[in-house]
Protein backbone atom coordinates (compact mmCIF):
# COMPACT_ATOMS: atom_id res chain seq x y z
CA UNK A 1 0.00 0.00 0.00
CA UNK A 2 1.40 3.74 -0.90
CA UNK A 3 0.87 6.43 1.52
CA UNK A 4 1.03 10.33 0.16
CA UNK A 5 0.99 12.79 2.69
CA UNK A 6 0.60 16.20 2.08
CA UNK A 7 2.01 18.44 4.76
CA UNK A 8 4.17 21.40 6.18
CA UNK A 9 6.07 18.86 8.72
CA UNK A 10 7.42 16.30 6.51
CA UNK A 11 10.03 15.15 8.97
CA UNK A 12 7.25 14.82 11.93
CA UNK A 13 5.52 12.35 9.47
CA UNK A 14 8.58 10.59 7.85
CA UNK A 15 10.23 10.30 11.37
CA UNK A 16 6.42 8.79 13.42
CA UNK A 17 6.22 6.61 10.13
CA UNK A 18 9.50 5.44 9.88
CA UNK A 19 9.61 4.02 13.64
CA UNK A 20 8.64 0.56 14.97
CA UNK A 21 6.43 -1.79 12.87
CA UNK A 22 4.92 0.72 10.48
CA UNK A 23 8.60 1.21 9.82
CA UNK A 24 9.79 -2.29 9.44
CA UNK A 25 6.77 -2.61 7.13
CA UNK A 26 8.30 0.47 4.86
CA UNK A 27 11.90 -1.97 4.80
CA UNK A 28 9.58 -4.71 3.68
CA UNK A 29 8.51 -2.93 1.08
CA UNK A 30 4.95 -4.10 2.19
CA UNK A 31 3.62 -0.41 2.48
CA UNK A 32 5.71 2.78 1.56
CA UNK A 33 5.79 6.71 2.37
CA UNK A 34 5.72 9.43 0.50
CA UNK A 35 6.06 13.07 2.07
CA UNK A 36 5.14 16.33 -0.10
CA UNK A 37 5.65 19.44 1.22
CA UNK A 38 3.14 21.72 0.08
CA UNK A 39 5.64 24.80 1.19
CA UNK A 40 7.09 23.86 -2.20
CA UNK A 41 3.97 24.63 -4.17
CA UNK A 42 3.97 28.13 -2.65
CA UNK A 43 4.60 30.25 -5.82
CA UNK A 44 6.68 32.52 -4.13
CA UNK A 45 10.31 33.05 -2.89
CA UNK A 46 9.25 32.97 0.34
CA UNK A 47 7.28 29.71 0.60
CA UNK A 48 4.29 31.73 1.91
CA UNK A 49 1.25 29.38 1.32
CA UNK A 50 -1.30 30.83 4.25
CA UNK A 51 -3.23 34.42 4.02
CA UNK A 52 -5.83 36.04 5.28
CA UNK A 53 -9.51 34.84 5.64
CA UNK A 54 -12.14 36.96 3.45
CA UNK A 55 -14.54 38.47 5.52
CA UNK A 56 -11.99 38.74 8.39
CA UNK A 57 -11.78 36.96 11.49
CA UNK A 58 -8.65 35.71 13.78
CA UNK A 59 -6.01 33.25 12.21
CA UNK A 60 -4.69 32.53 8.82
CA UNK A 61 -6.18 30.72 5.92
CA UNK A 62 -3.66 27.76 4.04
CA UNK A 63 -4.52 29.29 0.21
CA UNK A 64 -5.77 27.12 -2.43
CA UNK A 65 -3.18 26.65 -5.36
CA UNK A 66 0.02 25.23 -3.28
CA UNK A 67 -2.35 22.53 -1.66
CA UNK A 68 -4.02 21.81 -5.44
CA UNK A 69 0.01 21.51 -6.76
CA UNK A 70 0.88 19.22 -4.04
CA UNK A 71 -1.94 17.07 -4.90
CA UNK A 72 -0.85 17.09 -8.24
CA UNK A 73 2.33 15.96 -7.46
CA UNK A 74 0.95 12.98 -5.67
CA UNK A 75 -1.23 12.03 -8.95
CA UNK A 76 1.65 12.49 -10.38
CA UNK A 77 3.83 9.88 -8.61
CA UNK A 78 0.69 7.66 -8.10
CA UNK A 79 -0.25 7.50 -11.62
CA UNK A 80 -3.84 8.47 -10.36
CA UNK A 81 -5.51 10.32 -8.88
CA UNK A 82 -5.99 8.99 -5.01
CA UNK A 83 -8.31 8.89 -2.52
CA UNK A 84 -7.59 11.78 -0.39
CA UNK A 85 -8.62 12.33 3.36
CA UNK A 86 -8.42 15.48 4.51
CA UNK A 87 -7.86 15.51 8.73
CA UNK A 88 -10.53 17.44 10.29
CA UNK A 89 -12.38 17.53 13.08
CA UNK A 90 -15.45 18.57 11.07
CA UNK A 91 -15.65 14.91 9.71
CA UNK A 92 -16.51 11.43 10.05
CA UNK A 93 -15.36 10.01 13.32
CA UNK A 94 -12.51 7.00 12.36
CA UNK A 95 -13.08 3.99 13.77
CA UNK A 96 -11.94 0.28 13.71
CA UNK A 97 -14.28 -0.49 10.34
CA UNK A 98 -13.04 2.64 8.69
CA UNK A 99 -9.36 1.38 8.51
CA UNK A 100 -10.05 -2.13 7.45
CA UNK A 101 -12.05 -0.79 4.25
CA UNK A 102 -9.27 1.89 4.02
CA UNK A 103 -6.71 -0.92 3.64
CA UNK A 104 -7.80 -1.97 0.62
CA UNK A 105 -6.86 0.61 -1.26
CA UNK A 106 -3.88 0.43 -3.11
CA UNK A 107 -2.71 4.21 -2.51
CA UNK A 108 -4.25 6.36 -0.05
CA UNK A 109 -3.64 10.27 0.44
CA UNK A 110 -3.68 12.80 3.53
CA UNK A 111 -3.82 16.39 3.75
CA UNK A 112 -2.87 17.67 6.67
CA UNK A 113 -4.13 21.35 7.28
CA UNK A 114 -2.83 24.42 10.35
CA UNK A 115 -3.81 27.93 10.68
CA UNK A 116 -7.21 28.49 11.07
CA UNK A 117 -8.11 25.79 7.53
CA UNK A 118 -7.31 25.39 4.29
CA UNK A 119 -9.24 27.07 1.42
CA UNK A 120 -12.72 25.50 0.80
CA UNK A 121 -12.36 25.40 -2.71
CA UNK A 122 -9.48 23.38 -2.95
CA UNK A 123 -11.21 20.75 -0.55
CA UNK A 124 -14.35 21.13 -2.45
CA UNK A 125 -12.70 20.13 -5.88
CA UNK A 126 -10.00 17.25 -4.67
CA UNK A 127 -11.10 15.55 -1.48
CA UNK A 128 -12.98 12.47 -0.85
CA UNK A 129 -12.88 11.37 2.64
CA UNK A 130 -13.34 14.22 5.31
CA UNK A 131 -12.23 12.32 8.75
CA UNK A 132 -11.79 13.18 12.66
CA UNK A 133 -9.79 11.20 14.75
CA UNK A 134 -11.90 12.27 17.97
CA UNK A 135 -13.94 15.27 19.35
CA UNK A 136 -11.31 16.92 20.65
CA UNK A 137 -8.91 20.28 18.49
CA UNK A 138 -5.28 19.63 17.86
CA UNK A 139 -2.81 21.98 16.39
CA UNK A 140 -2.63 20.62 12.94
CA UNK A 141 -3.55 17.44 11.16
CA UNK A 142 -0.20 15.31 10.83
CA UNK A 143 -1.12 13.23 14.35
CA UNK A 144 -4.15 12.24 12.87
CA UNK A 145 -2.74 11.68 9.87
CA UNK A 146 -0.09 9.29 12.01
CA UNK A 147 -2.80 7.77 13.83
CA UNK A 148 -4.76 6.76 10.96
CA UNK A 149 -1.70 5.31 9.05
CA UNK A 150 -1.25 3.32 12.28
CA UNK A 151 -4.58 1.84 12.67
CA UNK A 152 -5.07 1.38 8.43
CA UNK A 153 -1.27 -0.34 7.94
CA UNK A 154 -1.87 -2.92 10.74
CA UNK A 155 -4.90 -4.07 8.80
CA UNK A 156 -2.68 -4.99 5.61
CA UNK A 157 -1.55 -8.21 4.76
CA UNK A 158 2.03 -8.67 6.31
CA UNK A 159 2.89 -5.81 8.44
CA UNK A 160 1.92 -7.88 11.69
CA UNK A 161 3.90 -10.69 11.93
CA UNK A 162 1.00 -12.97 13.11
CA UNK A 163 -2.09 -11.92 10.89
CA UNK A 164 -4.36 -13.20 13.63
CA UNK A 165 -3.43 -10.63 16.06
CA UNK A 166 -4.50 -8.37 13.22
CA UNK A 167 -8.18 -10.31 13.97
CA UNK A 168 -8.47 -11.21 17.64
CA UNK A 169 -8.70 -8.26 19.32
CA UNK A 170 -10.37 -5.34 20.91
CA UNK A 171 -13.20 -3.96 18.13
CA UNK A 172 -12.48 -6.80 15.78
CA UNK A 173 -15.83 -8.72 17.23
CA UNK A 174 -17.26 -5.48 18.46
CA UNK A 175 -16.02 -6.20 21.86
CA UNK A 176 -12.68 -5.20 23.88
CA UNK A 177 -9.89 -7.36 24.25
CA UNK A 178 -9.38 -9.72 27.47
CA UNK A 179 -6.87 -9.15 29.98
CA UNK A 180 -3.18 -10.91 29.39
CA UNK A 181 -0.70 -12.30 31.54
CA UNK A 182 2.82 -13.32 31.22
CA UNK A 183 5.69 -14.06 34.06
CA UNK A 184 5.61 -14.04 36.66
CA UNK A 185 3.00 -16.25 38.53
CA UNK A 186 3.04 -13.90 41.32
CA UNK A 187 3.54 -10.29 40.59
CA UNK A 188 3.80 -8.24 44.37
CA UNK A 189 0.75 -10.17 45.87
CA UNK A 190 -1.21 -10.47 42.28
CA UNK A 191 -2.04 -13.61 40.94
CA UNK A 192 -2.53 -14.67 37.33
CA UNK A 193 -6.01 -16.18 36.74
CA UNK A 194 -5.52 -19.88 37.75
CA UNK A 195 -7.69 -20.97 34.55
CA UNK A 196 -4.54 -19.76 32.63
CA UNK A 197 -2.17 -21.96 34.38
CA UNK A 198 -4.43 -24.70 34.31
CA UNK A 199 -3.73 -25.79 30.23
CA UNK A 200 -6.95 -26.81 29.26
CA UNK A 201 -7.64 -24.69 26.12
CA UNK A 202 -11.63 -24.53 25.86
CA UNK A 203 -11.91 -23.25 29.77
CA UNK A 204 -9.10 -20.73 29.02
CA UNK A 205 -11.14 -19.41 25.51
CA UNK A 206 -14.75 -19.28 27.50
CA UNK A 207 -12.67 -17.25 30.27
CA UNK A 208 -11.65 -14.72 27.67
CA UNK A 209 -14.66 -14.08 26.00
CA UNK A 210 -16.05 -13.70 28.96
CA UNK A 211 -13.76 -11.11 30.27
CA UNK A 212 -13.92 -9.71 26.73
CA UNK A 213 -17.60 -9.16 27.31
CA UNK A 214 -17.50 -8.11 31.08
CA UNK A 215 -14.90 -5.38 30.14
CA UNK A 216 -16.89 -4.14 27.55
CA UNK A 217 -20.32 -3.85 29.44
CA UNK A 218 -18.31 -2.13 32.34
CA UNK A 219 -15.92 0.48 30.45
CA UNK A 220 -17.62 0.76 26.86
CA UNK A 221 -21.50 -0.32 27.12
CA UNK A 222 -22.15 1.68 24.09
CA UNK A 223 -19.75 -1.30 22.28
CA UNK A 224 -22.46 -4.10 23.01
CA UNK A 225 -25.24 -3.04 21.04
CA UNK A 226 -23.63 -3.53 17.65
CA UNK A 227 -21.48 -6.95 19.65
CA UNK A 228 -21.62 -10.31 18.20
CA UNK A 229 -23.50 -12.02 21.10
CA UNK A 230 -25.52 -15.34 21.67
CA UNK A 231 -28.67 -15.79 23.17
CA UNK A 232 -26.77 -17.44 26.09
CA UNK A 233 -23.78 -14.78 26.35
CA UNK A 234 -26.90 -12.31 26.53
CA UNK A 235 -28.29 -13.94 29.66
CA UNK A 236 -25.16 -14.88 30.95
CA UNK A 237 -24.16 -11.20 31.28
CA UNK A 238 -27.89 -10.08 32.86
CA UNK A 239 -27.19 -13.10 35.35
CA UNK A 240 -23.55 -11.10 35.97
CA UNK A 241 -25.01 -7.66 36.50
CA UNK A 242 -27.83 -8.25 38.65
N1 LIG B 1 -7.21 18.55 13.05
C1 LIG B 1 -7.35 19.17 14.23
N2 LIG B 1 -8.02 18.42 15.10
C2 LIG B 1 -8.33 17.25 14.46
C3 LIG B 1 -9.03 16.07 14.82
N3 LIG B 1 -9.57 15.90 16.03
N4 LIG B 1 -9.16 15.09 13.91
C4 LIG B 1 -8.64 15.25 12.68
N5 LIG B 1 -7.98 16.34 12.29
C5 LIG B 1 -7.82 17.34 13.16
Amino acid sequence: MNYYVMTLFPDMISQGVGTSITGRAMEKGIISLHTVNIRDFAGNRYGKVDDYPYGGGAGMVMQAEPVYGAYEAVSAMAGKRPRLVYLTPQGRVFNQKMAQEMAQESDLAFLCGHYEGIDERVLEAIVTDFVSIGDYVLTGGELPAMVMIDAIARMVPGVLSNEQSGVSESFSDGLLEYPQYSRPENWRGRQVPSVLLSGHHGNVEKWRREQSILRTAKYRPDLLKNAELTEKEKNWLRMQTQ
